[in-house]
Formats: structure tokens, C-alpha cells, sequence
């Protein structure tokens, strides 16, 4: 939940900077620091904790400039201390970053920049891109042609604010995928850049947002925007309304469609902190369990309601892959009225957006009550079910508005991978090698999902085609079958479509009967071991004249001969699959609902927090 803000102007750019962190300290974090260039020279002032630790640092060593940068941190690499806070500086002192994001090779860059004679002063993979700017500073002295070349040598998804005491009157700003945004205020006489609208909505309403492979150079004049390859951009500037409600929506038009472009970043802000890539470890320390106990577990029920059912069921494949528990899923409206085989040695763990629905309350209750051991993944501090649990897994995807859940579900899929990977290391499954590989594919995550929600896909033609059908099928299979329960979720809560989800296996028991020209079917047939068996489903469905929506994995050519229509997503590991896929199912329905004029933050009849047993919304 990093947040960044920069300043150029002729203001003193320290309080802006600090004022403008305090706007984003709802995001979260461990640790908080500012540079500014003072006299011509860098200074950086960093600490721990809360702000108030860097305010009382800055009371006690004051910094004086017209330009600045500043950074809340969340801890990915390195542990939380002033020397793994941001910024970070090269070797000479001369040139500063902040960043948000995880570079994913940064141990190959370390090691070659260490071979070279950089010398690195924190464990954040942060410190690789400010050598990287540095050596080709020295090759160009030229900041923004030395962040260019820096930003093509990381992999992952970023976002940056560099400056330089060489050229003081600048901040260099880019936007790599989407682990967070870029936005860059225009006031007069004086830019601001921040990460988020809030953090600079207090000094002018007049915005560009930047986009992928982007960059500005950021004067007090303004600023001027190029792609990552240098070709100049024309952007528009984005008047924010005074409302708060359309000013907390920004650049999109539903709360949905913002929730649903966030996840690239909000599924970073969930792995952020837990995670140390470099030891290949996963820190889930908050839920109190020990090896002894972790052994002890015979079973595993996940307790959940909606599309928080439909994430349990997902991990229930990855629990059971990884942490070799058997597990059982069920709905929080069930589980109390079946006495469920639940004792000592049960691990009961509770999935809710909210922490507030009361079916899933009196699940926990029903599973407190028999003696099991009690965890819950909530995107809610503090809320009810938070309370209730013996240990909690924070969601950390930031507030969801949107009635449809979209951002809790993936932060859902990767904090249960999370507790997969903790739990099978504590019993002893995972050896140090194979974690290292599973902690790898996590890091790639934020990236896959930020390459399926910037592609060229069109959705909006997919809608215009299809908004008037009044029934779909979703198929899928193994860890996607869930993930067409959830598509289908998706589109008849929004679009009020009727729409079901089906594992592609039980077609010919009975589904197969609704087939015919006018039944969209949503196959989900990416790369995986039931490839070609969901091949096999779609020619059945084509046999029958069926209409065919086809999820596939880039560079599978031969689908598009089959299906009517091909989306695709980039290839992903099994495991974390359902978070890529489950991205285009969210915009077809979004879309869809749209085009039907539906009301898509608050469909008819659903609340946000369903905090009633056998009711639903008040009408
Ligand atoms: C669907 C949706 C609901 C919720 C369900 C549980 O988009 O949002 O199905 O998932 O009401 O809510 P939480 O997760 O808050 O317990």
C-alpha cells in the first residue's frame, strides 16, 4: 500500500509532502521517508511506524527545498527500518527514488551492479533501479534517457518518481503495468505527482493520470509526457468534480469498473509485506500457529457466502496442493444447520469482504463452539469477523464500494496461496527450493493480472454483441470450475442475465439440453492439465449449434478456429490461475451490464453488507 507524492514549485516542498502522505495513511504502512534537494545537495530523512516518527525526525533535523519526494512504505523486501524506507539513494548521493512495485529479477540485477562496484546500503530490490539510473547517468547524463534505460532493464510492474541533484528543477515520473498509479497535478507555478488523487486534491483538481509504459518530466512550469520508448503523448487533463463521491471514482465511471482496474495493485498491497522474495519466505506470523499444531490438523472447512464461497472453493484446490489438507467448503447458511463433523484438531477458516455477514458469523460461531481452531481472511479492520478469529489475514485491497465483490475475490485467491504456502511449510511440505518457486510465481502475479486489464481485448463489441442475450453458461474446469461460478455470479447480480456456472465435465448429464443457437457459453480453456478436455466441450457446444465465448491462453491459434470469439490472458501458473482469469469474466459483465443501462454499484435487491439471516436488501 505504498504511497507517493512529489512537489516542484516555490513552496517549501517538506509540509506539502508530509500533508499529502497523511491523505494516504488510510492505504497503510511500516515506514515513511522524504527527500529534498536542499542547497543543491540530496537530503533524505526516513523512519519507522507512523508519520509522526518522520515528523518528529524532520522537527529534529529540519530540510529546507522547492522540490521533493516523499514515500509510505509496506515492507516486500527487507524488514521495516529506516534503512529499508524510502527514498533511496545511488552511490554518489546524487540521485533519489521512490517507488512501488517488486522488481522481479532484482537479484540478477544486484548481483551484476554489485559486480560493477555499486555498493547497496538496504535489502530492497528498490536500491537496484537508483544504480541502474546511476550507471546510465554516467554513460548520458541525461536523467530521463538514465530512467528510460533503468525502467527497461526491470521486470514487473512500477511506478517511480526519480530526482536528481544534477538537474533540480525536474521529477521524473513512470508508470510500468499497473502496480500503482501515476498521477500528475497541475496547480499554478507548481506540479504535484502522487500515486493517489487524495494526496494532492487539496492543491488543484486539474490531473493527468498516466498510463502504461509512461512518463512525464515534471518542471513547476509542467509537464511533458512521453511512452517508455521516448515517442512524445498528448494527455488530457482530467478536471476532478468537487463531489467526493464521483472525486473518490476519478478517472471511471462505476466504483466497479475502478475496483476492477485496481487489482493489479491491490493484489500487490495484499502479497506486500508477507512475502520476502529474496529468502523465499512467506510471513504469516499474525495467525499464531505452530508446526506442532499445523501437523495436528486433520481437516480444513472454509466458511464463506457469494462470491467469497466461490473464493473458498478455489482454495480449496490450493490448500489441499500445497498444505496436503483436506478441505471442505461450505456456505455460511449451511454449516450451523447440519452439525458439521468439526472438532480440536479442525481448522475453520472464515473468507468475508466485510467481516460483517451474519451467515458466515454463525458458521464461526457453530466451528468456536465445537472447538476449532478459528482463522479468517477479511477485507475489513476490525470488523466482526476480525474479531471473532484467532488470527486474521487482512484482504488489503483498500475500501470496495461496488456492491459486486471484484477485488476482495483476488485478494482472497492470493491470501489463501499465502496461507497454503505458510501452512505446508509448517508441516514440513514445502523444502526451501520448491517455496522459492512458489514465492516466484507470486511476484509475477500483480503483472499478469496488470497485462489482462490493459489488453487490447474488446469488450465493449464482446457487450454490443451479446447484451441482449437472456441466458449464459459458464463453463469451467478443476481450479476454474469455480471461476465460472464466479463469472456467472458476476454477470446476473449486475446484468440481471440468468446465468449459470457448470464444470465442463457435467454437460452431457443434463446442461447439453439448453443448447442451441441462442445460448451464449463463456469456456474458459486456458492452458492447463484439463486443456484439452474443455477443448473438447467447446466442439461439443459448436456441434449444437451453441455460441462460444473462449478464454485461452495467448499464442493458442487453434482455438480461435473453434470458439466464436477468443479472449486471451497471458500464461499463468496453475495455481494462480483462477486470479488472471477470473479479470475478463469481471469486464464482460461489467461491460454487458452497462450497455443494459443497469445500475452496476448497486444492483436491485443486494446490499453491500448482508448483515440479515433470510433477508435480503430493504427494497
Ligand atoms: C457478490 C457479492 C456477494 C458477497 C457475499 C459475501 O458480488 O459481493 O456474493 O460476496 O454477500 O459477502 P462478504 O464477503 O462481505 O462476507
Amino acid at each position: 500500500m505504498c504511497g507517493i507524492v512529489g512537489y516542484v514549485g516555490p513552496r517549501e516542498a517538506t509540509p506539502i509532502i508530509v500533508e499529502g502522505l497523511k491523505r494516504l495513511e488510510y492505504r497503510g504502512y511500516d515506514s515513511a521517508g522524504l527527500a529534498v534537494i536542499q542547497d543543491g545537495r540530496i537530503e533524505v530523512r526516513r523512519d519507522v511506524g507512523k508519520l509522526t516518527n518522520l515528523e518528529k525526525v524532520l522537527a529534529e533535523s529540519p530540510v529546507h527545498g522547492n522540490i521533493g519526494i516523499g514515500h509510505t512504505r509496506w515492507a516486500t523486501h527487507g524488514a521495516p527500518c529506516p534503512r529499508n524506507a524510502h527514498p533511496h539513494v545511488d552511490c554518489r548521493g546524487e540521485v533519489v527514488i521512490i517507488h512501488n512495485g517488486i522488481v522481479e529479477n532484482f537479484l540478477s540485477l544486484r548481483k551484476e551492479l554489485t559486480g560493477e562496484g555499486h555498493r547497496f546500503t538496504s535489502e530492497t530490490d528498490t536500491e537496484t533501479i537508483v544504480h541502474l539510473v546511476e550507471k546510465y547517468l554516467a554513460e548520458s547524463s541525461d536523467l530521463e534517457e538514465a530512467v528510460r534505460r533503468a525502467l527497461k532493464r526491470i521486470k514487473g510492474a512500477h511506478a517511480v518518481v526519480v530526482m536528481s541533484s544534477r538537474e533540480p528543477d525536474r521529477l521524473v515520473a513512470a508508470r510500468l503495468g499497473n502496480a500503482g498509479g501515476v498521477v500528475v497535478g497541475f496547480g499554478e507555478g507548481e506540479m504535484f505527482v502522487a500515486s493517489d488523487m487524495p494526496a494532492i486534491l487539496e492543491h488543484t483538481r486539474e490531473m493527468v493520470f498516466l498510463e502504461d509504459r509512461q512518463m512525464a518530466v515534471v518542471t513547476r512550469e509542467g509537464a511533458e509526457f512521453t511512452t517508455l520508448d521516448g515517442q512524445p503523448v498528448v494527455k488530457e487533463v482530467y478536471t476532478v468534480p468537487w463531489d467526493p463521491v464521483s472525486a473518490a471514482k476519478g478517472e471511471y465511471k462505476h466504483f466497479m469498473q475502478k475496483e476492477i482496474y485496481e487489482q493489479a495493485r491491490s493484489i500487490t498491497d495484499t502479497i506486500r509485506g508477507r512475502v520476502d522474495f529474496e529468502a523465499g519466505r512467506v510471513c504469516l506470523d499474525e495467525i499464531y500457529i505452530t508446526p506442532d499444531e499445523a501437523k495436528a490438523f486433520e481437516r480444513m472447512f472454509i466458511v464463506a457466502c457469494g462470491t467469497s464461497a466461490y473464493a473458498a472453493l478455489v482454495g480449496k484446490f490450493i490448500i489441499e496442493a500445497l498444505a496436503r489438507i483436506p478441505v471442505e467448503v461450505d456456505y455460511g447458511s449451511e454449516f450451523r444447520y447440519r452439525d458439521p463433523l468439526v472438532n480440536e484438531r479442525t481448522l475453520v477458516l472464515a473468507i468475508s469482504q466485510s467481516g460483517e455477514t451474519v451467515d458466515t458469523l454463525a458458521a464461526m460461531e457453530e466451528a468456536r463452539r465445537k472447538g476449532a481452531k478459528l482463522l479468517s481472511i477479511v477485507n475489513v479492520i476490525g470488523s466482526q469477523a476480525a474479531r471473532m478469529s484467532d488470527g486474521v489475514i487482512y484482504m488489503q485491497a483498500g475500501p470496495e464500494i461496488g456492491v459486486a465483490s471484484t477485488k476482495a475475490f483476488t485478494a482472497s485467491l492470493v491470501d489463501q496461496y499465502l496461507l497454503a504456502l505458510h501452512l505446508g511449510k509448517l508441516r514440513g511440505l514445502i523444502d526451501a527450493a520448491r517455496m522459492k518457486e512458489l514465492v516466484e510465481d507470486l511476484a509475477g502475479l500483480p503483472n499478469l493480472v496488470g497485462q489482462v486489464l490493459g489488453d487490447s481485448n474488446n469488450y465493449e463489441a464482446l457487450a454490443a454483441e451479446y447484451f441482449k442475450r437472456e441466458n449464459f453458461l459458464y463453463l469451467g474446469r478443476g481450479i476454474n470450475y469455480p471461476v465460472a461460478l464466479e463469472g456467472a455470479l458476476k454477470l446476473k447480480e449486475i446484468s440481471y442475465i440468468h446465468a449459470e456456472g457448470y464444470p465442463a465435465g457435467e454437460m452431457k448429464h443434463g446442461p447439453i439440453a439448453l443448447i442451441d443457437e441462442n445460448m451464449p457459453v463463456v469456456a474458459i480453456a486456458t492452458r492447463d492439465r484439463v486443456y484439452e478436455k474443455m477443448v473438447s466441450q467447446i466442439e461439443q457446444v459448436k456441434a449444437r449449434d451453441g455460441l462460444v465465448i473462449a478464454l485461452a491462453t495467448e499464442g493458442d491459434d487453434a482455438i480461435a478456429d473453434k470458439a466464436d470469439h477468443v479472449i486471451y490472458v497471458p500464461p499463468t501458473p496453475p495455481l494462480l490461475s483462477p486470479v488472471v482469469n477470473v479479470v475478463p469474466l469481471q469486464l464482460l459483465a461489467y461491460f454487458i451490464a452497462v450497455r443494459r443501462g443497469c445500475d452496476v454499484d448497486q444492483p436491485r435487491n443486494l446490499a453491500k453488507s448482508v448483515t440479515v439471516e433470510g433477508r435480503g436488501a430493504p427494497p
